[in-house]
C-alpha cells in the first residue's frame, strides 16, 4: 500500500507531519496521532472538523452531501472541508484555523 503526507499547521504555528495510506480518511488519522483537530459527530453533521486544505485539494475524496449542506459556496471554494468527510489519495496540507 502506497503511503501519502499529510502536513497539518495550527494557528499557533503548530505543526505536524503524517504518513498515511493512500485514502485514508483525514479526521481519523489525525485523532490516531493525537493531533487535536476539533470534532464531534465524525458524520458531517456538526461542522466542527471544519478544516482548509491549502495543497493538494484535487487529490482528495469528492465534496459530500454533509459538506455542501454545513459549508457555503465561498468556503468551499476557498478549499474548506470537514475533515471526517474528506479522505486523501494524495499529498496535502492542512491549515487548523478554528483552535
Ligand atoms: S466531526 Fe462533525 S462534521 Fe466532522
Amino acid at each position: 500500500m502506497s503511503m501519502v503526507t499529510i502536513c497539518i499547521r495550527f494557528r499557533s504555528g503548530e505543526e505536524h507531519v503524517i504518513e498515511v495510506q493512500v485514502g485514508s480518511n483525514l479526521l481519523l488519522e489525525a485523532v490516531q496521532r493525537s493531533i487535536p483537530i476539533p470534532f464531534r459527530c465524525t458524520r458531517g453533521n456538526c461542522g466542527k472538523c471544519l478544516v482548509r486544505i491549502t495543497e493538494g485539494l484535487e487529490q482528495t475524496s469528492g465534496i459530500t452531501t454533509a459538506e455542501v449542506q454545513k459549508m457555503d459556496p465561498g468556503q468551499i471554494e476557498q478549499g474548506y472541508r470537514l475533515a471526517c468527510q474528506t479522505d486523501v489519495f494524495g499529498n496535502v496540507k492542512v491549515d487548523i484555523e478554528s483552535s
